[in-house]
């Protein structure tokens, strides 16, 4: 059944408060809810309350009893003219959800997810983002800890009470009880608000809280400075959970995380582990107010609040470590991603018109084009407009549950400007390719830009799009002749020209990536060469070292060439220069994915193989390895980073980059050098990347042993121990070591992170996924059908490891289609997984 945007009503009833209490028991909790309805004179209809495998007790309206009949996903009732109250009795089961959605066990302890459609499966009620009401929770239980959302109330011996004054959404609501510790502290708003701060752990993670709990608190201090967002509540909680679908929940004052998105030390923890928390404590914290206080209409309007509060966690990284290589990060994991589902079936816009489930809609391009979408919008506007036109959503919509059109508008109003071409990119899908052409005649420098959007799944034809384009350019000598520019693309083809030049300028486009769109124009290697050497635009120059590998690798694909020694030259030259940060050296020297190249070759008209990707890869790093090996060594060596662990920006970049080189330098020393990090480290980012260089010689089963028996106890380094093993493994082992490793007694497939650090590794090692012997596919739709039925959410995300099969050759297609079918044919098959095979079957 599938839901359209168009199709939007108005709730017949609004919800004026809740009262809910919750007598905990594993396999039979009982819900009681007391619920005041008031008629929506604005759009009456039919009384109906959503409701999801629930037992009903006994329902009341006004006290008397009533009996409910029951329908679609929910059931509905004679009710009386006007105000009413609706009191019901439900039991669940906590201990049999292993969807881990609604109310469910984990690791002992009782916790919730709501978001999208979870609280149907706690009591009934209207399930919907637009109902919004002020809840109080009493939680009744053997656990020590009883936590709900809000401000706690009373408590005492086996209950405890919260209230929660700020209207919200169900899909906000969060229960937690377990036995459980708390990390505290607390925060100060900056009109005088002291707010107690806790992180709740089990007993054994204590040590892991304090990174989080800064974090947290520089996300208020920042949204403060930058938004003049206070926090609300006299307390902020959150919880780590080990088994979640996602990587965390906003639930107004209560958070719950997965454990990987929370927990952090030294030497369980890499530096790319803290990176991600931060961004993640920020993320859910932001939330608050983009998302929680402002919320969704419906869940077409997703972005509305995902879009908006990933942009600002990306500003808030961005502030707290380098803002170019944040840019840079952000960049990589938007094309490996989001490009690559806007290039395949799954493409969707920004802004979905219709779904059958909106689980399947947590994507990339919601999330991630979504803030991207923001971020050309701050462009075109201007800072200072922007941050009015913030002012103005927040103060006009404090408390209301809106829709894109409602954002839009506050922009409109603020600057007198039509953005209904803006509006675009939130209907259509498909990455714009962006070509360009240039000439010079009496002074005058042209650009000619021509725009054009593939078609995508149910959307043939395309419109042109606002494209903010951000051009420097570069004299011939090396320096800056015109800083950087802001070109507005409305049209389908478009010149802008700069006067008073006095020689043909290079021309450096799109800088700090001000549009995701992907630039088609054929520049040559002398000018890529130039701007890795010249730019300064930081964004710019990575850009043209990365052309440049593409070009040399695709060369060595396509027409057997040898490694380009200009870009091994040009790479050294990046390497040596002292004035840039390690951290973006590192990204120089860190080869394009095998994924991307796919990607690339495929848009040039080849079809690509990924074990000849594999081969020249290998190759290039190879020659690399050889041709810089002591400029390698030296850098090696001089990034090493003395005394205390710390996983601030600066040390974590010289580690990136000491990484990197020694990554390439134990193709030279036989792994000697990773096997004395392996041995000496104590902390997880050296222990890791020594442990990964050693398996990539084929020297690892001593350490991976050890390792094993350092760390079997610690759930969130066992996971990084299966997923090196499948990430790392050569092409044609890479699906038996994914088998071996799912039968060993540490692989418990109903955890989340545990199935994706076996399955999602595999995914990710392109060439042994998509060995030709077919064998990775087989074991992962083995494991999709197997987990389907325990976990619809985690399956259907894992599944879109196939949506890129029309890429491939007829034999591979045919090898998936084969497993797509099978799924498909699987019998009882979730809504999720249905939805996804199909999709990704196409027509
Ligand atoms: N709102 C959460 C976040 O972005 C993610 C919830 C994921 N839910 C889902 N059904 N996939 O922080
Ligand atoms: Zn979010």
């Amino acid at each position: 059944q599938t839901i359209h945007l168009a199709d939007y009503t108005p709730p017949a009833y609004w919800v004026e408060d809740v009262h809910l209490t919750f007598r905990l028991a594993p396999t039979a909790t009982r819900v009681l809810s007391r619920i005041r309805f008031v008629p929506n004179s604005d759009a009456p209809g039919r009384f109906f309350l959503h409701g999801e495998g629930l037992t009903l007790i006994s329902a009341k309206i006004n006290g008397a009893p009533v009996s409910p009949a029951f329908v679609e996903d929910g059931l509905t009732c004679a009710v009386p003219d006007g105000p009413f109250t609706w009191e019901a009795e439900v039991e669940i089961n906590p201990q049999a959800n292993t969807a881990l959605e609604g109310l469910y066990r984990s690791g002992g302890m009782y916790c919730t997810q709501c978001e999208a459609e979870g609280f149907r499966k706690i009591t009934y009620y209207p399930d919907r983002p637009d109902v919004m009401a002020p809840f109080t929770v009493r939680v009744e239980g053997s656990d020590p800890v009883l936590l709900s959302n809000g401000n706690p109330v009373a408590q005492g011996d086996g209950w405890a009470e919260w209230h929660d004054p700020w209207r919200k959404p169900a899909y906000l609501f969060a229960l937690v009880a377990g036995d459980l510790v708390a990390h505290r502290d607390s925060f100060t708003t900056r009109s005088g608000k002291d707010v107690d701060l806790a992180i709740w752990v089990r007993k054994g993670d204590l040590h892991k809280c304090a990174f989080g709990m800064d974090a947290l608190k520089r996300s208020m201090d920042w949204d403060e400075r930058v938004y003049g967002r206070e926090y609300d509540l006299d307390v902020f909680n959150i919880v780590a959970v080990d088994d979640f679908n996602a990587g965390a929940m906003e639930n107004k004052g209560l958070n719950v995380f997965n454990a990987s998105a929370v927990l952090a030390s030294p030497d369980t923890a890499t530096d790319a582990n803290f990176e991600r928390i931060e961004s993640i404590i920020a993320h859910e914290y932001f939330h608050n107010w983009t998302g929680n206080r402002i919320t969704c209409r419906d869940w077409f309007q997703l972005c509305l609040k995902e879009g908006l509060t990933v942009f600002r966690d990306q500003q808030f990284s961005a502030d707290e470590r380098s803002a170019p290589v944040k840019r840079i990060d952000d960049v990589l994991a938007l094309r490996a991603r989001q490009f690559r589902e806007d290039n395949g079936p799954l493409a969707h816009p920004v802004r979905p018109e219709s779904f059958v489930e909106i689980n399947n809609f947590y994507t990339a391009t919601v999330y991630e084009k979504g803030a991207e979408l923001i971020g050309m919008l701050k462009r075109l506007v201007g800072d200072e407009n922007y941050a009015r036109a913030l002012d103005l959503y927040f103060d006009r919509h404090d408390g209301e549950a809106c829709t894109i059109e409602d954002w839009i508008a506050v922009f409109e109003e603020t600057t007198g400007r039509d953005l209904s071409q803006f509006k675009t990119w939130y209907s259509q899908a498909g990455t714009p390719r962006l070509d360009m052409t240039d000439s010079f005649a009496d002074g005058t420098y042209t650009l000619t830009f021509r725009q054009h959007t593939p078609a995508t799944p149910g959307q043939p034809d395309k419109a042109p799009m606002v494209i903010p384009i951000a051009v420097g350019l570069l004299s011939p000598n090396g320096s800056e002749c015109v800083p950087t520019t802001l070109l507005e693309m409305t049209k389908a083809e478009q010149s802008f020209t700069f006067e008073g030049l006095e020689e043909k300028p290079v021309p450096s486009i799109l800088r700090g990536f001000s549009a995701p769109v992907i630039v088609t124009r054929k520049s040559d290697n002398a000018e890529r060469a130039f701007l890795l050497a010249h730019d300064t635009d930081p964004f710019n120059r990575w850009e043209a070292g990365r052309a440049l590998a593409k070009d040399a690798l695709v060369r060595m694909v396509k027409e057997g060439a040898a490694p380009d020694a200009a870009f091994i030259d040009a790479l050294g030259q990046v390497l040596a220069d002292d004035t840039l940060d390690p951290a973006f050296r590192a990204l120089v020297l860190h080869l394009p994915g095998q994924d991307d190249l796919a990607q690339t070759l495929f848009d040039a008209g080849v079809t690509p193989d990924p074990i000849a990707i594999y081969a020249a890869c290998d190759s290039m790093a190879d020659a690399i390895a050889t041709t810089l090996e002591s400029q390698l060594a030296s850098l090696f060596d001089a990034m090493q980073v003395p005394g205390t662990y710390s996983p601030d920006a600066e040390a974590a970049g010289k580690r990136a980059l000491a990484n990197a080189a020694l990554s390439l330098l134990s193709r030279r020393d036989n792994g000697a050098r990773a096997q004395v990090q392996f041995d000496g480290a104590d902390n997880m980012t050296q222990q890791l990347a020594g442990l990964g260089a050693l398996i990539k010689q084929g020297k690892g089963d001593e350490a991976l042993q050890a390792f094993y028996e350092q760390w079997h106890d610690d759930r969130l380094v066992l996971d990084k121990w299966f997923g090196l093993q499948c990430s790392l493994a050569k092409p044609d082992e890479a699906a038996n070591v994914a088998m071996t490793l799912t039968a060993h007694p540490d692989f418990e497939w109903k955890n989340p992170n545990r199935f994706r650090s076996v399955l999602g590794a595999l995914a990710s090692n392109a060439a042994g996924f998509h060995h030709p012997s077919g064998a990775g596919y087989t074991v992962m739709a083995d494991w999709l059908i197997k987990l389907d039925p325990v976990n619809p959410q985690t399956t259907a995300r894992m599944i879109t490891v196939f949506e890129t099969w029309r890429r491939y050759d007829a034999d591979r297609q045919a090898l998936i289609a084969a497993e797509l079918d099978r799924i498909a044919n699987t019998p009882d098959l979730s809504r999720d997984t249905a939805e996804m095979v199909s999709r990704i079957r196409g027509a």
